[in-house]
């Protein structure tokens, strides 16, 4: 049985349930032995600061009414305002988003982005929905939530199922609200709202970037090397186009439709093109289809999780024959995966380094919000890449320093940024 069931739990969670939750937790407790004296601030990371559940109720095209599960979870704000995206899917449950926004918490910090972490969902599957049920879901969700999200608080962001129109209802929802055009309040939004050039592609093109650092360490020429990409929505398609621009093969790719293979690389700005067209890899021509168990052991050099966590796991952990996995998605690795892998050889870049791309460009979203002062595309890149390098760099130097791995010296960067915020402001009263 894993450690984290000997702390206290909530009462709102079920100890044999805990779900993503209990992943974070025992990555908590992976870290705590590095803390040193901020070891005593521990607890502050195993709950969440802020949960609000809401109930969403909306009238659909039939005229049924119908009602969703709705979350906003604030787990930390010790170094500013919240910052995590919103999530539309079936599964959604308060575990998961209170992990989410753990991750979040930890990544910001990771990222040394202003930021605390949040997340939100609702328990829906929008494939389910017309577009006029989904704006009213989206400013039903925005209203209910309105109370403790805004620029200074907590500013949400797409994540799975959620993409710019979405964002653009939220901040039209709360701008109407509050009686003022409050651009801030979301980021990855459309340009036409105070969006930022490159935040579609900012989370996939952070993943490509840190993967390269992490191929550079062990000796891997990118140009060469097989990908296989799990997940071919804004974050695997986007990472899956970029290694593929430089020469890269990307043999595989699974989406919820299936998996496909071409072992001579697949043609991904073809298969984006079907993607865009039938809503799913299936089907696309020049590949084969196999198994969607297969897709763990094909022969590749860099996997990348890039669709719902818990998918590498004790049961595929062992046929991956990658030398790098880079997470992508947020908890694609169980803990025990972690150590199959780490016992292999395998270097894993985690989420909370190889995703940050996501964040660091909402936060130059928010900045130019602000400043109502917007950069160039160009700009954004650079300065993106410049921080997922520099990111990646002290967290290698730590993992280095404490023969760890990068995930648990990401944490340590991570959780040593936010108990030394902690720490510092005390606490009130
Ligand atoms: N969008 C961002 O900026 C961002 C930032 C950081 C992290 N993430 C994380 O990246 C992951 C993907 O997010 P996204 O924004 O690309 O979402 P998306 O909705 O654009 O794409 C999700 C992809 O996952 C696939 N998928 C869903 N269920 C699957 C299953 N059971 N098996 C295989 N594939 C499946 C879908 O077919 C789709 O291709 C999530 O874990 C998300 O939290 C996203």
């Amino acid at each position: 049985m894993s450690s984290h069931v000997t702390h206290a739990l909530p009462s709102y969670l079920d100890k044999n349930h805990l779900g993503p939750w209990g992943i974070y937790l025992e990555q908590v407790d992976r870290v705590t032995p590095y803390l040193g004296s901020l070891a005593r601030w521990v607890e502050t990371l195993k709950r969440p600061k802020r949960t609000l559940i809401v109930d969403v109720p909306i009238e659909l095209d039939d005229g049924t009414i119908a009602h969703y599960e709705g979350y906003r979870v604030q787990h930390n704000l010790s170094r500013g305002p919240g910052k995590g995206g919103v999530r539309f899917h079936q599964d959604v449950t308060l575990s998961e988003v209170m992990a989410l926004s753990a991750w979040m918490s930890v990544k910001t910090a990771a990222a040394n982005v202003p930021y605390g972490g949040a997340k939100g969902g609702i328990r829906v599957d929008p494939r389910n929905l017309s577009r006029a049920e989904l704006e009213r879901l989206t400013r039903r969700y925005t209203s209910e939530i309105n109370l403790i999200i805004g620029p200074n608080q907590d500013i949400p962001a797409p994540d799975v199922n959620t993409n710019a129109q979405i964002m653009a209802w939220m901040m039209d929802t709360y701008s109407m609200n509050k009686g003022v055009t409050a651009t801030g309040v979301v980021t990855g939004k459309p340009i036409s709202l105070g969006g930022s050039l490159g935040r579609t592609e900012a989370t996939g093109r952070g993943v490509y970037v840190t993967a390269c650092e992490a191929a550079r360490d062990i000796g891997l020429n990118v140009a060469e090397s097989k990908v296989s990409v799990q997940g071919f929505g804004n974050v695997g398609g986007t990472a899956a186009r970029l290694f593929h621009d430089v020469g890269a093969k990307v043999v595989a790719v699974q989406d919820h439709t299936g998996t496909i293979v071409n072992e001579f690389g697949l043609d991904v700005p073809a298969l984006l093109a079907h993607v865009a067209e039938q809503g799913g890899v299936a089907g696309f021509a020049n590949a084969q289809s196999i198994d969607n168990d297969a897709f763990w052991s094909l022969e590749t050099d860099i996997l990348i999780p890039a669709a719902l966590e818990g998918q590498i796991t004790e049961r595929n952990a062992g046929q991956i024959t990658a030398r790098i996995v880079v997470e992508g998605a947020n908890g694609p690795t169980t803990p025990e995966a972690d150590d199959i892998l780490t016992d292999k050889g395998v270097v894993i870049v985690p989420d909370v380094i190889a995703n940050a791309g996501g964040v660091t460009v909402s936060y130059f979203e928010w900045v130019q919000d602000f400043s109502s002062f917007f950069w160039s595309e160009d700009e954004i890149n650079h300065r993106l890449e410049r921080i997922m390098r520099d990111a990646y760099s002290a967290v290698s130097q730590v993992a280095r320093d404490h023969k760890v791995t990068l995930r648990t010296a990401a944490f340590i960067v991570a959780c040593t940024r936010i108990l030394q915020a902690r720490e510092v402001r005390g606490l009130y009263p």
